[in-house]
């Protein structure tokens, strides 16, 4: 309510993931636009080894955390190539989605019946002083361009967050997208198919809902921009018309000009200088990047 009350309305990207968000979003990064997927395997399978060495390089033992690991497409990989050399780390996947918790839980227990695995469910900023229970190595995984989804300060406060609670040999790996043709970040996020924009628009459905609103959704249209000078590409529903939306559980009405966008959610596309700079103002190194073979994307490691 705060969001849709502000001047410039917002809605918290976190929200996205209900049963239903989280089923469309597995198809958003399953489709073949969504370079960001293939990206991210690639550079997994064919630096697995060069990857292991560096995780491994403090201490054979560690704490693998995941913030954010989703289904674990990507993560699997690396589990399997892991597990292959030592049995000595845990999995740690954290997740905002229950849904997708439960399932990625179920896989691989099916997959890696020797995977030692402690699951969280939740809002992972909160989640972070659970992860010092143990007195390994950690290395925290921050995979598939999520850390776009905070704005730069935002980005930099959660990264100085992550700092404080790290210790000495701990490893941070991070996901980045970079900046490429407009072209092709539009037609990730703004894909041919719709999913994106059903999955924008499922938000207003969950709020239908789960707060008794009134959304008609045929009355709101998902737009994606991309800026070429800072990278930033942002999501937005557009109310198609002067309309208002009643929220009973509140009793709070809302009124939209024809036009007016909520905003939904940033996708930080960066450069190298970008990531630098990031790890710089957040007290870190950085160690060593792994990039794909279209240099669309890179996994950087850093360390304090
Ligand atoms: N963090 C990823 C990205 O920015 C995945 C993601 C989050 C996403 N929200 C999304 C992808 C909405 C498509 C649409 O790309």
């Amino acid at each position: 309510m705060d969001g849709l009350m502000a001047e410039r309305k917002y809605l918290s990207s976190k929200y996205f993931y209900d049963k239903r968000g989280s089923e469309i979003f597995q198809v958003i990064m399953r489709m073949p636009e969504y370079y960001l997927t293939d990206c991210e395997l690639e550079i997994f399978e064919k630096q697995k080894q060069e990857i292991y060495a560096a995780f491994s390089q403090n201490s054979s033992a560690f704490e693998l955390v995941e913030l954010g690991a989703g289904d674990g497409l990507k993560t699997k990989i690396l589990l399997s190539y892991f597990l292959a050399k030592n049995n000595d780390f845990e999995y740690a996947p954290i997740d905002i989605s229950e849904t997708a918790v439960h399932q990625l839980l179920n896989d691989l227990e099916k997959e890696f019946p020797s995977l030692k695995t402690r699951a969280l469910i939740g809002d992972y900023f909160h989640l972070l002083e659970e992860l010092n229970h143990q007195n390994i190595p950690k290395v925290i995984m921050f995979l598939g361009s999520n850390i776009g989804n905070f704005s730069w300060d935002e980005a930099v406060s959660f990264l100085s967050e992550l700092r404080r609670q790290m210790k000495e040999n701990d490893l941070l790996f991070i996901g980045f997208d970079l900046k490429k043709d407009s072209r092709i970040i539009l037609n990730a996020y703004s894909d041919p198919h719709g999913h994106t924009a059903a999955f924008n628009l499922n938000l207003l459905q969950r709020m239908n809902r789960e707060l008794e609103a009134d959304f008609n959704l045929s009355n709101f249209k998902h737009l994606e921009t991309y800026d070429e000078d800072n990278g930033a590409t942002k999501s937005f529903l557009i109310s198609q018309q002067k309309q208002k939306v009643y929220f009973s559980k509140f009793e709070e009405e809302i009124s939209f000009e024809k036009g007016e966008g909520i905003f939904m959610e940033i996708s930080q596309k960066y450069d190298e200088q970008m990531i630098q700079g990031l790890a710089s103002a957040a007290g870190f190194e950085v160690k060593k990047n792994f990039y794909d073979s279209r240099r669309y994307y890179l996994n950087s490691l850093w360390e304090l």
